[in-house]
Formats: structure tokens, sequence, C-alpha cells
């Protein structure tokens, strides 16, 4: 049974409220944790070219045999294809290698320095969408500044904003944005990251998930400081996609539905907030 709520999208589709994400698991762990998920009632799967692994969401997706009418699947145009030309040969190589006609969602990874090209790339996903290779498109990492270029330019407005978010960056106010635009917004390393998020050197430890004040509202409920943080995304409106390739912890993170946080246990998290980045600042990776 599926066991995620539902949210419209400025496209008239429906995408659930949580999903399973899959960064940094290689395709082999991605199929078992795409059927594992599956099995505890996730439709949603959050991929990009650039995880590699999109041969084994599609392995997954065909094993667990869950019809396709059910799924909600993402995957996303990397850095080195965007652009007009490119962005229309991504598409097909995303969906040869997921073995699907279409995807739910696709969206741009990165907005690069380069607003010729953020044009060029956005209109090509104007054609994915009507071509119904994506049924809604959207973006990752855009701050403010960049959605104003599709308002300027009387643009399609994405459907989503897919952005790093957690407690520690709350991200108000392109949250603010993207709601004052019916723009849904969506966490990448909901639960604090993985000690990769920042790639190389720039990688920072997950420091959220022992968090005290997290571990403390978790013994309050019985449930672990990764369902706490959940419920937060949850209980802030957003979309989800927490990662893991171990069964025991996907099912533990789908577990969600059946308590709540207090609006104590939200202004305890609040304190959280320093604003501190586990991967890169968009206006820096271009
Ligand atoms: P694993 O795949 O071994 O479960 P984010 O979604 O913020 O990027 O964080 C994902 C990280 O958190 C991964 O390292 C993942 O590891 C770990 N993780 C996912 N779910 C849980 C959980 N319920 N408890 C502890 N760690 C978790």
């Amino acid at each position: 049974m599926p066991v995620s709520p539902l949210i419209e999208l400025n496209t008239g589709a429906l995408m659930p409220r949580f999903g399973l994400g899959v960064w940094q698991a290689t395709d082999d762990e991605t199929e078992r944790a795409v059927v594992s998920a599956l099995e505890a009632g996730y439709r949603m799967i959050d991929t990009a070219a650039a995880y590699r692994n999109e041969t084994g969401v599609g392995r997954g997706l065909r094993a667990a045999g869950v019809p396709r009418e059910e799924l909600f699947v993402t995957t996303k145009v990397w850095n080195a294809d965007r652009g007009y030309e490119g962005t229309l040969r991504a598409i097909d190589a995303s969906l040869e290698r997921l073995g699907l006609d279409h995807v739910d969602l696709y969206l741009v990874h990165w907005p690069g320095g380069d607003a010729g090209v953020r044009a060029e790339t956005w209109t090509a996903m104007q054609e994915i969408a009507a071509s119904g290779k994506a049924t809604s498109i959207g973006v990752c990492n855009y701050k403010p500044h960049h959605l104003q270029e599709f308002l300027d330019a009387g643009e399609t407005i994405p459907a989503v904003n897919q952005i790093e978010l957690h407690p520690r960056l709350p991200q108000w106010v392109t949250r603010a944005f993207d709601a004052d635009h019916g723009i849904v917004t969506e966490s990448w390393s909901p639960l604090g990251g993985t000690s990769g998020s920042g790639w190389g050197e720039r990688s920072k430890p997950n420091t959220l998930l022992g968090d005290p004040v997290i571990a403390d509202i978790a013994a309050a409920h019985g449930v672990t400081p990764a369902q706490v943080l959940i419920r937060w995304h949850l209980q802030n409106d957003l979309v989800v996609i927490p990662k893991s390739s171990n069964p025991d912890r996907i099912r533990q993170n789908a577990d969600v539905f059946s308590f709540s946080l207090t609006g104590t246990d939200m202004e305890r998290i609040a304190t959280l907030e320093t604003g501190e980045r586990v991967g890169f600042d968009p206006d820096e990776f271009v």
C-alpha cells in the first residue's frame, strides 16, 4: 500500500510528499533499495544521470512490479549536458537507462553560471514536457535570482525546486519565493547528508543525525532521529527524499505517519539553524 500523501504540482500532476533518494548508491545497491522501498510502500524514487544508477533504478522498478501509474520517478540533466541539444539528448539517454518511456519529473540538476545556457536548457525542458517524455519539469539548486529569470522571460514556471534543506539550513528565502510562485520545494540531504555530500575536500560529516536536541525529541516520541527529521520536513510542507541503501532504515524512514512533532518540538528544532551547507553553494558550483 502506498504510504505517502500527495501534493498537486502546477502541472496538475500529483507528487508523493515522501520518497527514496539514491545518491551515492551503486546500480546493484540501488536496485535492492528500490525493491525494498516499493515493498515498504514508497512510490517515488529520486535519481539523476550523475548518480550513475538509473539502470539500477530501472531494474528495481521492473523487479518490484508496481504498476507504472502508481510510480513517480524523478531524474535530472547533468551539468555537462546543459544547453538545448545536450538536454534533449540527455533525457533520451536517461529514459533508455531507466527502461521507461517517460519520467514523472525531469529536473535541471544545477543552475550553473551562464544565464544563456540556463535559458537554452529550459527551452529544451519545455519541449521534453510537451513531448510527454516528462510529465512535469523543474529545477534543483535554483536561488530566487535564478528563478526570477523564468518570471522575467514569461516562461513556464518550474513545478519543483529541489534544494539542500534541513534544520541547519531551512532555506526560508528560497522556500518563500517558491511558495509565492506555486513551486513545490523538495529537500535534498534532508537528514543532514552523507559524508560525501560536498564531494572531496568540501565534504562535511553528518552531525544532524547525532544532534542531542533531535535525539531528545526522538526519545520522547519513541522514534529515531531520522524519523524526527523526516516528520520535520513533512510538517513544514516540504517534499522529502531521504537516502538509504539499508532495508531496515528504508522501512523505518517510511514509518512516519503515525506520530506528529509538537509545536514545542518544532521550536526546539528551529534553534538548530546555523546556515551551514553540507553541499555546494549553487552560485559557486558552476
Ligand atoms: P544508509 O544508506 O547506510 O542508510 P540524506 O538523505 O540526508 O542524504 O542522508 C542519508 C544518510 O543518512 C545516508 O548516509 C544514510 O545511510 C543515512 N540514513 C538514512 N536513513 C537513516 C536512518 N533511519 N538512520 C540512520 N541513518 C540513516
